[in-house]
């Protein structure tokens, strides 16, 4: 299996850019890599089993890869999608929400969900490009390439992009989270240094480990969180 170049499919519209990808890699073992995406999605889903709902200005995009599991893998996924979003915000500085939200001005722009399909990992990236405004429980959460910059882009570049920049920093990275990415990853960590809160626990973010853990101070102990969901004060 040679992952690079992916293939690239654009659909008018699919239930769900991952759910696609799973049943092309149940019914074939593709030789390549293949990235898939989509303006209309009719059953997105989030992280932590929610729903992902976006709209026409929207990209829905995913890809699939044959690799080993590695831990961190999701982070390395959010640094190749920080590294193509860049250019497209104009200067605007672009952050990273562990595990994966790329923020912009404390909100959302981008969320990643990366699901195993047997040696296949499939990676979700759902990216608000010309969205002018949200509703319901993100309405104030959310925000787009469009309203950090008044420009619209075509959704097909910003496609293109994150493709490009995944193949070049897994190429660099060997699908790793070695120590340099997570160099990379923890300067661009909005977390650290913030208050943080989960359902458990109420500390301070100090620093990620070598497994994509975020190290949380709280006043009894320090402990590395691997999953869930994390509010940092002031963001989300
Ligand atoms: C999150 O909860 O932040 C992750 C959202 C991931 C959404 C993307 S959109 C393309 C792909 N297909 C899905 O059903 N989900 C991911």
């Amino acid at each position: 299996m040679i992952n690079f170049p992916l293939s690239e499919i654009c659909l008018e519209s699919v239930d769900s850019t991952n759910n696609y990808l799973k049943r092309i890699l149940k019914e074939d073992e593709p030789p390549f890599g293949i990235s898939v995406m989509t303006k209309v999605q009719t059953f997105g889903r989030g992280r932590l089993g929610r729903s992902w709902q976006s709209s026409q200005g929207s990209l829905c995009m995913s890809i699939a890869v044959k690799n080993q599991y590695a831990e961190g893998f999701t982070l390395l996924v959010a640094l190749a999608v920080y590294e193509a979003l860049k250019p497209f915000c104009k200067g605007k500085p672009l952050l990273i929400k562990w595990p994966n939200d790329i923020i912009c001005e404390n909100k959302k722009l981008c969320g990643i969900l990366c699901e195993r399909a047997s040696e296949y990992t499939v990676i979700g990236i759902g990216i608000n490009v010309n969205d002018k405004e949200f509703f319901g429980e993100i309405k104030d959460k959310a925000t787009s390439l469009y309203l950090l910059t008044s420009r619209r882009f075509d959704v097909k570049d910003v496609f293109t992009a994150v493709n490009t920049s995944f193949e070049k920093l897994m190429t660099e990275f060997d699908f790793s989270f070695s120590p340099k990415a997570r160099e990379e990853y923890k300067n661009l960590c909005a977390n650290i240094g913030k208050e943080v809160k989960t359902e458990k626990y109420t500390g301070i973010a100090t620093d990620i480990d070598e497994r994509g853990g975020l190290l949380v101070k709280t006043e009894e102990e320090t402990i590395s969180l691997t999953s869930g969901e994390v509010a940092v004060h002031g963001i989300y």
